[in-house]
C-alpha cells in the first residue's frame, strides 16, 4: 500500500483539476439562474421539502421559471411530492435533461436516478467499512455534479431542499457561487425551536441573507411564538402555514396544493410566504 509519503502530489488522479473543471461548469451552468435559495431546518420532518415544492408551485403560478434541485440524497421526496417519479431521465453528453412538473417546474432528484424503490444510496469507498468517513466529501461532490452537469436552462429560481441536520447548510453554500437566500423552517414546538435556533445561527454564518423564518403546521400543538423567535434571532417572520391534512394528501399524489386547493388557508399562506420571499429577493427578473 502506498503511503501518503510516497504519493507526489495526488498520485497521478489530478482529482485538484477534476473539481476545477467541474467548478467552472457550475459556475458557467448557474449563471443564467438568477436566485438560488435554500429551504434549510436542522429539524427534520418539519415540512422542508413539502414547503419547498409548494413555493416552487407559487412562483411558477406567477410565471416564473422555477427548479428544484432535492439536495437530500439519502431521503429524496420532490420527485413524489412534485408528481414527476418515474419519469426516465435523459442523459446526454454527460448533461441531465431534468423533467417538469405540469407548472413547468424543473426537477432533480437522487429519487430519479436510483435504481428501484427499496434501493439505499451507497457509497464506495477504498475500505467499505469506512464509507462513512467519506460521506461528507462524496455528498458535496455529488451536489456539485447536480448543479452543474443538470440542464437547467435560464431559471428565475433555484430552489434547494436541504435535508435535515445543521451542518449541510455551509457545505451547499460554499458549493454555490452565489446564494441568494436561506429560508428556515419551524413548527411549534419547543423540541424544533431548540434545534432551530441553531440553525438560524448556521444560516446567520453563511454570506447569503437570512430570508426568513416561515412555521410550518401552525395549530398542530399549542407551542412557542415563532415570530418571536424570528425576532429574538433578527431575522424576519415570514408567516405561519396551518396544519392541513390536504397538503399531506396533496404531497403523497404529486399534486400542486396551491394551484389545486388555493382556496384553503394553507394554500393562501403559502402564497403569502412567496410574496415575502419575492419582496426579500427584490423585483421580478425581466
Ligand atoms: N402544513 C402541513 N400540514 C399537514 N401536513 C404537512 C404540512 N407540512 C408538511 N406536512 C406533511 O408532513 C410530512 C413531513 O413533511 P416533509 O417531508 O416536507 O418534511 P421535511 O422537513 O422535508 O422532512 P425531512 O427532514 O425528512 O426532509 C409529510 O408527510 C408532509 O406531507
Ligand atoms: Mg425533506
Amino acid at each position: 500500500m502506498k503511503r501518503y509519503k510516497d504519493i507526489a502530489g495526488d498520485g497521478g488522479s489530478n482529482i485538484a483539476g477534476q473539481v476545477e473543471a467541474q467548478q467552472g461548469r457550475l459556475k458557467q451552468r448557474l449563471e443564467s439562474v438568477r436566485a438560488i435559495v435554500a429551504i434549510v431546518s436542522g429539524k427534520g420532518g418539519v415540512g422542508k421539502s413539502t414547503l419547498t415544492a409548494s413555493l416552487a408551485c407559487c412562483f411558477a403560478l406567477d410565471g416564473w421559471r422555477v427548479g428544484v434541485l432535492d439536495a437530500d440524497l439519502n431521503g429524496p421526496t420532490q420527485a413524489k411530492v412534485l408528481g414527476v417519479r418515474g419519469r426516465r431521465l435523459l442523459i446526454a453528453a454527460g448533461v441531465v435533461e431534468p423533467p417538469s412538473t405540469d407548472l413547468g417546474v424543473k426537477v432533480l432528484s437522487m429519487d430519479l436516478l436510483l435504481p428501484t424503490d427499496a434501493a439505499p444510496l451507497t457509497w464506495d469507498a477504498p475500505v467499505q467499512g469506512e464509507a462513512h468517513t467519506w460521506r461528507g466529501a462524496m455528498e458535496a461532490n455529488v451536489i456539485r455534479e447536480f448543479l452543474a452537469d443538470t440542464n437547467w436552462g435560464a431559471l428565475d429560481l433555484l430552489l434547494l431542499d436541504l435535508p435535515p441536520g445543521t451542518d449541510r447548510l455551509t457545505t451547499i453554500a460554499s458549493l454555490v457561487p452565489t446564494l441568494s437566500g436561506i429560508v428556515v423552517v419551524t413548527i411549534p414546538s419547543d423540541v424544533s425551536h431548540l434545534v432551530v435556533r441553531r440553525s438560524i445561527t448556521v444560516a446567520a454564518n453563511t454570506r447569503a441573507p437570512v430570508l426568513g423564518l416561515v412555521e410550518n403546521m401552525a395549530g398542530l400543538f399549542a407551542g412557542p411564538d415563532a415570530a418571536k423567535l424570528a425576532a429574538d434571532a433578527g431575522i424576519p417572520f415570514l408567516g405561519s402555514v396551518p396544519f392541513d391534512r390536504a397538503i399531506a394528501v396533496a404531497g403523497d399524489q404529486g399534486d400542486p396544493f396551491v394551484a389545486t386547493a388555493p382556496e384553503r388557508p394553507a394554500a393562501m399562506a403559502l402564497r403569502r410566504i412567496a410574496e415575502g420571499i419575492r419582496t426579500a429577493l427584490g423585483p421580478r427578473p425581466a
